[in-house]
């Protein structure tokens, strides 16, 4: 590990305190000019680090920049052995984990952006991706053949992790809006793109790459046109300093935690619970024609199920629906 790293990672320990630059020189074995070198190697990464002669150094509560150290602190030790990868920038993080997985990465791992200059989102829409405000991160699975068939379960199971960890971390309470949209007063505030690998002989999926992409704070120059009127933001502006890696972290452990137990789907009980659908008149489509009805139901594989005008059920498994309310027009 470099000096820089391990300095980070004692600065993040110790967040809003003081530590002497002789106790972190002590304490790595190297000199108080190779501290002094790698808080300013920080500082030009964007870290904001109070450093005052008498006192040292201190990494400042607003400080939110993404990083493995700032993640692996919030993480239970038992998931040391998985690969966290944070880039500064990278034109998708699915792509990313794509290319690593055909290079033999492992289970688990995980890449997060600060920006993305290709995210991609559902059906073959882009995901606005700007730098510093978002969490943008990609993480791996390999399902055993035993699972290969519940692997579409894996997307349900990340909406309800992002729920839950924005709960726990920031104490608000988001929705889901089927299939896998997270919402907060009424605007989208996470996207999950959930893309497998199948072998081509067997048919049997290899890997599932799980895409999940949180309008942390408001973006420095707002939302473009065409997004103003549905995206929003997990904080409200200058609200929260629970800094990025925090709720990174919790994700993370959440669908680590659902993914290992996926074929229990004790989870589909929030899921509904937080859904924003149930009850509600929805104009949907599985491929290419609109129809209405409402939304009665969401089974235990995540399907959808929508009772028409005339009493016929219907259960969606893929596809985009949107809630209609009479005085507020439509909401994608
Ligand atoms: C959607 O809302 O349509 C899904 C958006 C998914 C966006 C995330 S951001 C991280 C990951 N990398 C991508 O290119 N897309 C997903």
């Amino acid at each position: 590990m470099s000096v820089k790293t391990e300095v980070l990672k004692l600065l993040e320990g110790s967040r809003d305190r003081d530590l002497s630059g002789q106790d972190i020189a002590e304490s790595l074995g190297v000199t108080r000019a190779a501290v002094w070198k790698a808080v300013k190697s920080l500082k030009e990464e964007g870290y904001h680090v109070d450093a005052a002669n008498n006192r040292g150094y201190r990494l400042m509560e607003d400080s939110d920049v993404l990083s493995v150290e700032g993640i692996r602190l919030h993480l239970p030790e038992k998931y040391n052995d998985r690969e966290i990868v944070v880039c500064k920038c990278i034109d998708s993080t699915n792509m990313e984990v794509k290319r690593r997985a055909l290079d033999g990465a492992g289970e688990g791992l995980v890449v997060l952006a600060e920006e993305q200059t290709a995210g991609r989102g559902r059906l073959g829409r882009s995901f606005y991706s700007p730098s510093g405000t978002g969490i943008y991160m990609s993480l791996l699975f390999c399902p055993s053949p035993e699972i290969s068939q519940d692997v579409v379960l894996v997307t349900t199971a990340a909406s309800v992790a992002v729920c839950r960890a924005i709960r726990k971390v920031l104490g608000v309470e988001p929705e889901i809006k089927w299939v896998n949209d997270v919402y907060l007063e009424g605007r989208k505030i996470c996207g999950i793109l959930t893309e497998a690998v199948s072998d081509f002989e067997s048919g049997r999926i290899e890997t599932v790459v799980v895409g999940i992409g949180i309008n942390y704070h408001s973006p420095e120059k707002g939302f473009p046109e065409e997004l103003k009127q549905t995206a929003g933001s997990v904080c409200r502006d200058g609200e929260n300093l629970v800094p990025r890696n925090t709720l990174a972290a919790a994700v993370i452990q959440e669908l680590y935690e659902l993914y290992e137990d996926l074929t229990n789907k004790s989870y589909m009980d929030d899921y509904r619970k937080w859904s924003n659908v149930l009850g509600k008149e929805v104009r949907f489509t599985s491929g290419t024609d609109w129809e209405y009805g409402t939304a009665v139901d969401i089974d235990d594989n995540g399907g959808l199920v929508i009772e028409k005008k005339n009493g016929e059920r219907q259960v969606l498994r893929t596809g985009e629906i949107t809630l209609r309310f009479a005085e507020k027009g439509e909401i994608t």
